[in-house]
């Protein structure tokens, strides 16, 4: 087990500190700069090869932001993003051209990331035109023919337009499109969010499935904790441009260290009706502060229930506490909190275990 709650392995992408800041303006003719908005203010994680990391978080916390840095859809005001070694955080021209095609982006919405004036043909096969070196024209049709049957469409319906198509089969094509290039990494962006509970179930499956048939590693981003569990090989919690806490999936979902991912898991749905009993619920106190303005210390000390002085003072770095790591227990694993502590939220067989009694 390595630092960051992961298994060993290849890391496909190491991100290091990384920061996007917006700059806050005013004024209409000569624009200064008030401020900032710290969208994404220091994120670091490994991706390793074949695994998901799931990422998850309220609206507003970076999740999108990372994902943009991830796919170079924006430059970062600083950090590094490694790609198989290579530092490639300030590519340009070429040589970030070559990287892109092997780092590909599924969006959120199938509604207004397809175009509704393109065939889906035009759609999937658009990555050839800017890398045409993927496959020579003669092949673009029957390449987008065999990409619409590996995502589970009829490959007679090439000549359609997106809205002849229901939600979960435009996700569908955005999958496909992302799967075009044959790339290595897919930083997907919420991309069941907009689906009914039903067909979310069916597009995480065939991620899955895709993920094994062309050797994918995966960030997937969500706002609900319950949508990752299952795709995800491990979990990154994410608030106000920051990781709260990292870990593998049975430590994040059962063994949860930080008062913030308690309180989302506290907010899961348990379709058991006698576990929902059993589930404690915790209700965080005042809204998210703004990203441009951010608590001192810990950024959600003004919302947890356990902060104390030191909070406001310190940052707590993302570390494996060192009081949980002896014994070596699955509460070992990062948390950004100066008092982590294992507080078990979902309902287990027993009922919800608590370490603090
Ligand atoms: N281009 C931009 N200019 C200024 N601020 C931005 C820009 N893009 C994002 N932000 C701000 O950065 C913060 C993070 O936004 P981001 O879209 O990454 O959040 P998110 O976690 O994806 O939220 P959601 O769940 O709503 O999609 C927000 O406060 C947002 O308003
Ligand atoms: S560091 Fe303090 S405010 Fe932040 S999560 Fe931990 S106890 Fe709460
Ligand atoms: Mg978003």
């Amino acid at each position: 087990m390595t630092a960051d709650g992961g298994t060993t392995g290849e890391a496909i992408l190491e991100v290091r500190d990384l920061v996007k800041h917006y700059p806050l303006t005013r004024g209409i003719l000569f624009k200064k700069q008030v401020g900032a908005v710290r969208a994404v203010d220091g994120v670091s994680f490994d991706l390793r090869r074949g695994e998901t990391l799931g990422i998850v978080g309220e609206s507003g916390c970076g999740k999108s932001t990372v994902a943009k840095l991830l796919v170079h859809l924006e430059r970062p005001t600083s950090g590094r993003i490694r790609y198989k070694g290579e530092d490639i955080t300030k590519l340009s021209g070429r040589a970030l051209k070559a990287v892109r095609r092997n780092i590909q982006m599924v969006f959120q919405d199938p509604y207004t990331s397809l175009n509704p004036r393109m065939t889906v043909g035009d759609i999937i096969g658009e990555p050839f035109e800017i890398h045409p070196e993927a496959a020579p024209k003669g092949s673009r049709r029957q390449k987008v023919r065999e990409l619409l049957d590996v995502v589970g469409l009829n490959p007679e319906h090439i000549n359609r337009y997106p809205h002849q198509f229901s939600g979960g089969q435009r996700q569908r094509i955005g999958i496909a499109r992302g799967l075009a290039l044959r790339p290595e990494v897919i930083v997907a962006d919420e991309p069941v969010s907009a689906l009914d509970v039903s067909v979310q179930a069916q597009v995480v499956n065939l991620m899955e499935r895709l993920q094994d048939t062309f050797d994918l590693s995966y960030v997937f981003i969500a706002h609900d904790l319950s949508v990752v569990r299952h795709i995800s090989d491990r979990v990154g919690v994410m608030y106000l441009g920051r990781f709260a806490e990292l870990g593998t999936d049975t430590q994040i979902y059962d063994h949860p260290t930080h008062p913030y991912t308690q309180a989302l898991l506290s907010a899961v749905p348990v379709p058991d009706p006698a576990a929902r009993e059993r589930r404690e619920r915790i209700l965080l106190k005042g809204d998210i502060p703004s990203p441009a303005n951010p608590p001192s210390g810990c950024r959600f000390r003004t919302r947890c229930w356990k902060a104390r002085a030191k909070c406001a003072e310190v940052v707590p770095p993302l570390e494996t506490p060192t009081w949980l790591r002896d014994p070596p227990g699955p509460a070992a694993h990062p948390s950004a909190c100066h008092y982590a502590e294992e507080r078990g939220i979902l309902p287990t067989e027993q009922g919800p275990h608590r370490a603090d009694g």
